[in-house]
């Protein structure tokens, strides 16, 4: 096991009605004038934004509303968030949605302390200090409410770029299970996928004896497998929704990466996917996580037939490992299908004659994406050609 510094410090209120405490939750971690920041509708529909705006005058807490972040959230909202937070001295973001609201919140609180542009974070700078930021999660899939990073797209040629840092960790986030039953089925399956896959850019890696953090990503993989089925069969499934929306935080907060190398590959492959179609992150993963195991499989077979065996009880082919491997990443594919995902270019609606397009945008030149097997810009053109048919 490598050495490593784990820093979560994000105060989780979980269950049914927690969000009545926002109010108190604000005051509590310093808040006092906010900006409440979520998405296109779905809060205000759901009665949701109501109840936090009662939840803050309760305690006496100044808010400023903005509304409007898109999924794949765009960097111009992010620049008006900036303003109104610097013109009105507000000290705190509190964002009410799922990743998207919330990496937009994560952006404003940066670019609120900053005096240049906030996308030089976004470009590499260091992030040193933000506002504090306060969660009220309604989708579970990204894990932004515990995690150190924000993903925005820049609206020029739509770059989808992320940045992180400890200080972006949400102070505290409100998971009220309750508050995931109102998503379509599409949303839930995607929220799914993308959990899977920050397991899995975990789970791959060169580090050895690393068999706790092993063992927690085959156990938040097998719980996500059990149980989103149920809430796809039956949204207002409470126990579902619940195992469901805690997999989400822990698959992403870095408990089950802490100590080995994790890849991220396949999500900087998908950026480009969702920059270039504004398609949803989860879909994009569903199409490109597939193609880079069976692109890179035989770099480690061994751990793709342990991947088989333990998630997706696939039994061990003790002559030739190879199948065992190859029968997970269909198992992998077959469940993705079964919860209504796309596993290839045309499902996704991508196109094969985009491919340099996306390489090109991904723009590695020289350099090498990812740790498990350090990709070229010709092993990424073939793990892209690998998702077309
Ligand atoms: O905008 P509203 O009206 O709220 O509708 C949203 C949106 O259309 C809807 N929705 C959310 N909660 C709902 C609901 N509809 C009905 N009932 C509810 N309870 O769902 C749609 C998608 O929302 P979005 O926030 O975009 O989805 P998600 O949570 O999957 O976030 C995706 C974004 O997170 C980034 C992705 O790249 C993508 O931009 N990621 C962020 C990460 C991070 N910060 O750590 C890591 C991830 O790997 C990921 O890259
Ligand atoms: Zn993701």
């Amino acid at each position: 096991m490598n050495n490593f510094n784990f820093y979560s410090p994000t105060y989780f209120a979980f269950g049914k009605g927690r969000e009545a405490d926002a109010g108190k939750y604000v005051k509590r971690f310093g808040g006092s004038r906010v900006l409440i920041h979520y998405g296109s509708g779905s809060v205000v529909k759901s009665g949701l934004l109501e109840r936090i705006k009662a939840s803050l005058l309760k305690e006496n807490i100044h808010y400023v509303e903005l509304g409007g972040v898109l999924p794949n959230p765009r960097s111009g909202l992010v620049y008006q968030g900036i303003e109104i937070c610097k013109r009105e001295k507000l000290d705190f973001v509190l964002a009410v949605g799922g990743g998207s609201a919330i990496d937009s919140a994560k952006a404003i609180a940066l670019g609120a302390v900053y005096e240049g542009d906030y996308w030089d974070f976004y470009q590499g700078k260091r992030v040193e200090n933000a506002l504090k930021v306060g969660t009220i999660l309604t989708l579970s899939a990204a894990g932004s409410e515990g995690s150190n990073s924000s993903v925005i797209t820049l609206e020029e040629g739509m770059l989808k770029r992320a940045c992180g840092g400890d200080v972006m960790r949400p102070v505290f986030s409100i998971l009220n299970p309750e508050l995931t039953c109102t998503l379509p089925a599409y949303q839930t399956a995607c929220g799914a996928t993308d959990m899977m896959a920050h397991v899995m850019e975990r789970y791959f890696t060169n580090t050895q004896n690393v068999e706790i953090t092993d063992r927690l990503c085959e156990g938040i993989l097998l719980s996500i497998i059990k149980e989103v089925p149920k809430a796809l069969a039956n949204p207002n499934d409470y126990e579902a929704r619940a195992n469901i929306m805690w997999a989400g935080m822990v698959a992403h907060n870095d408990i089950c990466g802490v100590g080995r190398d994790s890849d991220w590959s396949t999500h900087q492959m998908e950026h480009e996917l969702s920059g270039l179609y504004d398609v949803a992150h989860g879909a994009g993963l569903a199409v490109m996580f597939p193609a880079w195991m069976k692109y890179v499989m035989h770099h480690d077979v061994q751990r793709f037939a342990q991947f088989a065996v333990r998630v997706w009880g696939c039994e061990m082919d003790f002559q030739c490992p190879e199948n065992t491997a190859k029968q997970g990443i269909l198992k992998y594919e077959q469940f993705l299908s079964s919860i209504g995902m796309p596993i290839r270019f045309d499902e996704l609606g991508a196109k094969e004659e985009d491919i340099e397009l996306l390489v090109k945008t991904l723009g590695l030149g020289n350099r090498t994406l990812g740790s498990f097997v350090k990709l070229t810009e010709g092993d990424v053109r073939k793990i892209y050609e690998l998702a077309v048919y």
